[in-house]
């Protein structure tokens, strides 16, 4: 059985390092005692957006990127999806074990307790503009939760953590719905905790005149399901400032501020939103070909194709394709599915999404589902933040009670000027703006 180490020669010096692998992976520091002399820095690795570089060790979720497998603790996303509630799913996540029915019904009603928002959070909201996106409302809110729970720094206490997870994954529904009421100039809903979690979301949001909100059960069991599928994503990029602001011990919701700052990129979660301005930009089948003219000649990109782990089918996307029809039933169909199945087959037949390994991502069927519910497309990439909080609250504590991690504090390559002195103003050449 060869060795698990790699052999490095420095060509500079001709010595030679003995260097452990571990999980597949070399510790970046151990790079570090190759040097030229010893005064030098030694070694490190450059890796801009960390394609190659991992920054923990988690136990949390795993995705096969090649044969498109996510896992969720070990278990199937699709199995989690067809047997399980958001609820017992974040509970896996944060706690690493399907919830007993006693402990579910426990976590449920904890969960339940907390929906209720703090009266000045109306205010807050009510400071927005009718049309402010959704997304910088639920940004502020959740930032704005830390000044009314200053107990939450004490991010190491267990107990403590433990009340503001169940504080947030109960809050954020409630939060997300006050945006979507105040931007429709409705009164706010509040929570009814007869209705399961996302009943009870629904309620908040739909409600109007009628004394009990009756929802769906279709349709309250795709949104569900929905959140199940956006729950967590091992590191993607919001996952990752969730981390990074969580390590040098912001409080919880500061610290998921940022995350939801992360995910309403275009790149990351704004991308459903951009899907569906993009299906409706292209109109109708005939207009595809034009459109993948335009994608391949880089004009614009292929919203919710493509991915840096999935180079095979994203596995929520099938799902999430399969979960359209059965709303659909209910809603009626959304013309837009024509258009992005069409998408969908043009691009896979493609050589160049072929060759890319560009295949369709949660989000490229995500918002048609939420604008045949009746979302409008700025609430979309609330709806992923929602599912997400689950796996947000369970990076961030694993990254707490993980004995390796420090506050993130990456390196750099410094390519800029070498020391200089200071220029007085009638000595300064009128330098060309450096482009
Ligand atoms: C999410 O990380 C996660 O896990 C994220 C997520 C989660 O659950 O948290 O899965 C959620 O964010 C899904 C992704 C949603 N974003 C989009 O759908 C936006 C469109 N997709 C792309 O922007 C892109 O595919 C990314 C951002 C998703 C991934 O980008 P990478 O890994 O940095 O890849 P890249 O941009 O370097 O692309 C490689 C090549 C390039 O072409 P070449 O320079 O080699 O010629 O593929 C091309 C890109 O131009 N390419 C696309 C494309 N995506 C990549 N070309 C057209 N349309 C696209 N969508």
């Amino acid at each position: 059985m060869p060795e698990e180490t790699l052999s490095i020669t420095d060509n500079r010096t001709a010595t030679s390092y003995t260097i452990p692998i571990e999980h597949g992976a070399i510790r970046a520091m151990d790079l570090r005692q190759i040097k030229t002399s010893p005064e030098d820095f030694g070694l490190m690795t450059y890796d801009p957006a960390f394609m190659n570089t991992a920054c923990c060790q988690s136990r949390i979720t795993y995705i096969d990127g090649d044969k498109g497998i996510l896992l969720y603790r070990g278990y199937p996303i699709e199995q989690l999806a067809e047997h399980c509630t958001y609820l017992e799913v974040a509970y896996l996540l944060l706690y690493g074990e399907l919830p007993t029915a006693a402990q579910l019904e426990e976590w449920a009603q904890a969960i339940t307790h907390h929906t209720m928002l703090h009266e000045n959070t109306k205010r807050i909201i009510e400071a927005f503009r009718h049309d402010a996106h959704p997304m910088g409302v639920l940004a502020s809110a959740v930032a704005a939760l830390s000044t009314f729970y200053p107990e939450a720094k004490n991010v190491h206490d267990p107990a403590v953590r433990r009340l503001q997870i169940l504080r947030l994954l109960g809050k954020i529904p409630t939060i997300a719905a006050y945006a979507y009421r105040h931007s429709l100039g409705y009164p706010y809903v509040y929570p009814d905790n007869d209705l399961s979690y996302t009943e009870n979301f629904m309620n908040m949001l739909w409600r109007m005149a009628e004394p009990k909100f009756q929802p769906n059960r279709t349709l309250a069991r795709a949104l569900d399901v929905l959140f199940i599928l956006h729950a967590d994503h091992e590191q993607n990029c919001s996952t990752n400032a969730m981390r990074s602001i969580g390590s040098s011990l912001a409080d919880p919701y500061l610290t998921m501020a940022g995350a939801i700052a992360a995910l309403s990129g275009p790149l990351h979660g704004g991308a459903n939103e951009a899907v569906l301005r993009m299906l409706n930009e292209i109109g109708s089948k005939d207009n595809i070909p034009a459109f993948i003219k335009k994608v391949k000649a880089g004009e614009c990109k292929l919203m919710g194709f493509g991915h840096r782990v999935y180079k095979n089918y994203d596995p929520r996307a099938r799902i999430i394709k399969q979960i359209a029809e059965e709303v659909f039933e209910v809603t009626g169909r959304n013309p837009l599915i024509d258009i992005a199945r069409e998408l969908e087959k043009i691009a896979l037949e493609d050589e160049y999404f072929v060759k890319r390994k560009l295949y369709p991502n949660v989000d490229f069927y995500s918002g048609i589902i939420y604008q045949a519910m009746g979302f409008r497309p700025e609430m979309f990439t609330v709806l992923f933040a929602i599912g997400r909080t689950a796996g947000w609250l369970a990076q961030w504590q694993e990254m707490l009670e993980d004995p390796a991690q420090k506050i993130a504090r990456p390196r750099q390559l410094y390519l800029g000027h070498a020391r200089r002195d200071f220029v007085p103003m009638e000595q300064r050449a009128v330098a060309e703006l450096v482009r």
